[in-house]
């Protein structure tokens, strides 16, 4: 596996495998990765001739107090498993080769972008939509992945990139579970012993909300059922457990549209988020 810091470098491999017609996948990461990052990875190694993973943590979409300087870093092992899954690029640019002095442009997918995660996480999506948007650009790969664990952001990107004309297809790929049924996180690494028993209580309770839902019963009461479960589990805080569309993310009314249940809530050290379809 090629590793490269800067865009020129990158594009130079990009240039060279499209003119031998091959097609490129991308996959950004901000490191410490997991099963769920490498399924990404094996999805487009599947699907591509020739794939890029790339790793920034994007300073943008952390808010102030948020934990910029304490997310794990392992970068080394992260090369390991790349170049174990045959992974042909790595693209790790700086904060300098990302945002130079005088960046001055941002993205932000108004509505969407501002509900849910966002109106939790002011600006978050602003930075992430920004930053894929520079990752999407620099690569011009043929498919870019994301995983339906970040199922708003999944959303956002399609829209940020529908919008903006950005030619590369948007894949989504399934949630990766421990056997427990906890999402693979980089975050995970955040909960103690104890805390880790109480986590996967979060997947339980969406989807007995989901089941509640499908049965008839009105969002909003399953919603309040739900954050209690969550709390009584031994979660410090809920901050949002809403059954909404899958396209528009706004609250569920219409039975015949696809929907839902996104969640988040603090556990000790880790705020934790997951969804699952109704
Ligand atoms: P990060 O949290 O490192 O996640 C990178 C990609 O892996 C995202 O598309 C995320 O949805 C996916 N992913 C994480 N956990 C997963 C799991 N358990 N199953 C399946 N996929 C999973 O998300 C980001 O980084 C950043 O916001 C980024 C898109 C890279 C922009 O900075």
């Amino acid at each position: 596996m090629d590793i490269v810091g800067n865009v020129d470098e990158l594009r130079k491999h990009v240039y060279d495998w499209r003119g031998q017609s091959l097609s490129v996948g991308l996959v950004p990461t901000m490191g410490a990765l997991h099963d769920g990052h490498m399924a990404l990875a094996r999805r487009s190694l599947e699907t591509t001739e020739r794939t890029i993973a790339t790793l920034f943590i994007n300073p943008r979409q952390f808010g102030q107090g948020e934990d910029l300087d304490s997310y794990p870093r392992t970068e080394e092992e992260d090369v390991e498993k790349l170049t174990g899954a045959g992974v042909h690029l790595l693209f790790a640019p700086t904060a300098q080769e990302m945002y130079p002095n005088g960046f001055s442009t941002g993205v932000a997918v108004s509505g969407l972008g501002d509900i849910l995660e966002g109106a939790f996480r002011p600006g978050f999506f602003d930075g992430v939509a920004t930053v894929v948007c520079k990752l999407l650009n620099q690569a011009a790969a043929d498919i870019a992945f994301f995983g339906e664990k970040d199922f708003q952001q999944l959303r956002v990107i399609r829209t940020m990139a529908r919008d903006l004309n950005i030619p590369t297809r948007i894949e989504g790929v399934a949630t990766v579970r421990e056997s427990d049924g906890l999402a693979l996180s980089s975050r995970n690494v955040y909960l103690s012993a104890e805390e880790r028993q109480v986590a996967p209580a979060l997947y339980q309770t969406i989807c007995d909300v989901a089941t509640k839902v499908k049965a008839g019963a009105p969002p909003a009461e399953a919603e309040a059922w739900g954050s209690a479960q969550i709390l009584a589990a031994g979660f410090a805080s809920v901050d949002y457990l809403s059954v909404v569309d899958s396209q528009t993310l706004e609250p569920y009314v219409d039975a015949s549209r696809s929907g839902r249940v996104l969640v988040a809530a603090q556990l000790g050290r880790a705020r934790l988020i997951d969804n699952v379809a109704l």
